[in-house]
């Protein structure tokens, strides 16, 4: 049988880390060819990294490591940008304690797995006690008003009441959050396109963020309105893209938060618009880069559900889009989100 005709990638690399074999499905579940992989140091054809971002030869080190070490059962790993993959290691060495003859890689798909397994147990749980914090503040605020609503001054009730809305909203919002994803995954979200303004879009997400109580100091907007091509899209759907963009860049970042929207050559798409949010904050590290779309990732100490990102690309990308992320010129965060214009064709 042909290696090409195995249903998971298979790769191999001989004693001095060079790879010698890497498969049809290696080529599909990596996106490289293997003509530019043979006979590289495996290493550096594959960087696989770990989800904390840690390089993954580096901990495993099946040439100058352990010589005991005879691989590893499947793991998610991650090719940088952003690929997961589940990875079996084996290190064959002709006897114990020698050193490795041969590095054998077992790769698949994380789709299947992850559906069953993060999705269920991670999601029920992280589900679980998102909504707990929130209703136990609710549950606390009534119920103390309830018992001694006379002891109260009216200031004091006002306060604990627009907590319990806050914490409300909060609960609201992160089902809407989940029932976006289950629609972006089953392939079912609805994006009703019509023409509209980005530029004014951004304006009146700002404009809700001042009136919540943000500095309007803070925000700088580079808005292009002339030579902007008409862009068809969602609004509300955009309006939610907007929302998290900016709240992260508010919540994670630092100081200024810039907006720019400016038309794009979309590179084989045609004609689009560029809409960037960036912050001077202290930014995402680089080989985190590849985590922060994903579900339920969340960074640093003010991390959220880890949701939002999800959702922001989920929603992008049904508009035949792109969410990308980088280091900004200010010093944090740099997320681009390119919309192609999707005019609907002219009779
Ligand atoms: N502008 C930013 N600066 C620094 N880190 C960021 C920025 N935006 C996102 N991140 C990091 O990426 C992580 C994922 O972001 P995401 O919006 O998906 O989740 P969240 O903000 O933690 O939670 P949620 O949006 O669901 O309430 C964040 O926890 C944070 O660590
Ligand atoms: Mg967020």
């Amino acid at each position: 049988m042909d290696v090409d005709d195995l249903p998971d990638g298979l790769v191999v690399a001989d004693a001095d880390a060079r790879v010698v074999e890497f498969n049809a499905a290696a080529e599909r579940l990596t996106g490289l060819d293997r003509r530019s992989v043979l006979g590289q140091d495996i290493r550096t054809a594959l960087p696989l990294q770990d989800s904390r971002g840690r390089r993954w030869w580096q901990c495993t080190d099946p040439w100058t490591g352990l010589a005991i070490r005879t691989g590893h059962r499947e793991r998610l790993l991650i090719l940088p940008p952003a690929r997961e993959l589940l990875v079996t290691a084996r290190y064959i060495r002709p006897g114990r304690s020698e050193p490795v003859e041969r590095v054998v890689l077992q790769l698949r798909d994380t789709e299947s797995r992850r559906r069953a397994e993060h999705d269920h147990a991670g999601l029920i749980s992280t589900v679980a006690h998102e909504l707990r914090s929130p209703l136990t503040s609710v549950k606390g605020f009534t119920a103390t008003l309830l018992r001694r609503w006379e002891k109260f001054t009216d200031e004091q009730k006002r306060l604990m009441l627009s907590t319990v809305e806050a914490d409300a909203d909060r609960v609201t919002r992160l089902i809407a959050e989940l029932l976006d994803i289950s629609r972006i995954e089953a392939g079912r979200l609805e994006v009703r396109r019509q023409v509209i303004d980005l530029p004014d879009l951004v304006e009146g997400q700002v404009r809700r963020l001042v009136a919540s109580g943000h500095d309007e100091s803070r925000f700088d907007l580079c808005l292009e309105r002339d030579g902007l091509p008409e862009l068809w899209a969602d609004p509300d759907r955009l309006e939610q893209v907007l929302a998290n963009l900016l709240e992260n860049a508010l919540r994670h970042g630092e100081g200024k938060v810039r907006v720019t929207v400016t038309a794009a050559d979309l590179n084989g798409v045609g004609p689009g618009v560029l809409l960037r949010v960036e912050d001077a904050g202290e930014g995402i590290p680089e080989e985190q880069f590849g985590m922060v779309f994903t579900k339920f990732w969340r960074g640093g100490r003010r991390g959220g559900t880890g949701l939002g990102l999800y959702v922001v690309r989920g929603l992008v990308e049904a508009h035949g889009g792109r969410a990308t992320v980088g280091r900004s010129v200010l010093g944090g965060a740099e997320f681009t989100i390119q919309l192609p214009s999707a005019a609907p064709a002219r009779p």
